[in-house]
């Protein structure tokens, strides 16, 4: 309870109550949330905590373990994009976009505190926002149901910060449920709880921290973004999301738009293909009304998705051209060390890869996929990765104090 020994320490008092919200990862569904597509994300364990108190007057005083330079102010009223820059831009955002759909955002003091490695395409920025807003509207006796939270977070990403990010990270911090990952159609924001629990087949995921910092502001986000629309108008449809079959992309002539484009159709299909895999294997399919008890997946649905997961990296990598050397590198040692799949998951040009292994023994961040990957960056002379067991956890959530 780090946030609230920071609070205590830096306002005095007890806060009203103590927020986490998850980071994510990523199972299938890359750069396909914006074009209207399908995701298949997890929340992690691993997140940002917000302690919290309402105080009286129309200002938010913020700080962070993670930015020691101090407190920042910031005055609700007035509040405008561009008005607040760096870290506090995010939560200064999610009250501004809290404002302006017509709550009363209340005065008051937060302490924030992570454990999920920044920049790591974790999704500590979104986080960030969730654990703020979760924060803000409880402090503030704000009643609003999670998915509008999810619009409201993702606006002030979009509209306050100023990076045209998917809905999919905001989706999986506050509407993931443990032991599942969370499938969002992105057209019509329907949401399904998949179960996903591979340590009850032997299996595990195991994330890998490149070290490569990801930039979402740098400008090659935006780009692909803009590359998806230009291909979806060139095509004649509202949004990549309304072509299923590959062989419609022969129309467009530019060979890098029918590249990004072929992404996104063949990842959707994938994401549809996991969901298929993982339904089938627990028994969801077979027992409607839940009278057959599921069943554990077996490893071979493992292998399957594994090998789906190959294939998105190689799609992100030759198709969306979004993948580092390092991820590279990563999946490839990951492989050839035994791993069921691996790829590169977040916007991409830095961040996380997503191993799924064999891990019989229950710890997927040991053995033989972990010493292949570390030993392939030191022979380049990289910076050592950093390894994280990723299991899929609840979604943001108030703590006991
Ligand atoms: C970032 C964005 C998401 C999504 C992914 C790529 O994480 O925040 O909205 O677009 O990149 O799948």
């Amino acid at each position: 309870m780090r946030a609230a020994e920071l609070f205590r320490a830096r306002f005095g008092g007890t806060p009203d109550g103590v927020w986490l919200a998850p980071g994510r990862a990523n199972l299938m569904g890359e750069h396909t949330d914006y074009n209207d597509g399908y995701v298949l994300p997890f929340a992690l364990g691993q997140g940002v905590t917000a302690a919290a108190a309402r105080r009286p007057g129309r200002v938010l005083t913020l700080c962070s373990r993670q930015e020691p330079a101090g407190t920042v102010e910031i005055a609700l009223d007035g509040l405008a994009p561009g008005r607040v820059t760096g870290w506090a831009a995010y939560p200064a955002g999610v009250a501004w976009t809290l404002e302006a759909a017509g709550h009363r955002v209340p005065g008051g003091c937060v302490a924030i505190d992570s454990d999920l490695p920044a920049g790591a395409g974790l999704s500590s920025s979104a986080a960030l926002e969730c654990a703020i807003a979760l924060a803000l509207t409880s402090i503030g006796g704000l009643d609003i149901p999670r998915g509008e939270l999810v619009t409201l977070a993702r606006r002030a990403e979009n509209d306050f910060v100023g990076v045209p990010t998917g809905i999919m990270d905001q989706s999986a911090s506050l509407l993931s449920q443990a032991g599942h990952a969370l499938l969002l159609d992105c057209r019509s924001l329907e949401t399904s709880q998949v179960p996903f629990d591979p340590a009850a087949a032997g299996a595990g995921l195991l994330l890998v921290n490149t070290r490569a910092k990801h930039e979402l502001t740098d400008g090659e986000y935006g780009r692909r973004r803009a590359e998806c629309e230009e291909a979806a108008r060139r095509l004649g449809v509202p949004s990549l999301r309304y072509l299923t079959d590959p062989a419609d992309l022969d129309r467009l002539d530019d060979p890098v738009l029918r590249r990004r484009a072929r992404h996104v159709v063949t990842d959707n299909q994938r994401v549809l293909d996991v969901v298929g895999l993982l339904n089938a294997a627990t028994g969801a399919l077979l027992a409607p009304g839940g009278t057959t008890p599921p069943s554990p997946p077996a490893t071979s649905t493992y292998h399957e998705i594994g090998r789906l997961l190959a294939q998105a990296h190689v799609s992100l990598r030759d198709d969306f051209e979004v993948s580092w050397p390092e991820a590279d590198v990563a999946v490839e040692a990951a492989l050839a060390a035994g791993a069921f799949g691996a790829r590169m998951i977040g916007g991409g040009f830095g961040g996380s890869v997503l191993a799924l292994v064999p891990a019989p023994d229950g710890s997927p961040s040991e053995g033989p996929v972990r010493d292949a990957v570390t030993g392939a960056f030191a022979g380049r002379g990289w910076t050592a990765p950093e390894f994280l067991a990723a299991v899929p956890a609840a979604s943001a959530r108030r703590l006991d104090t």
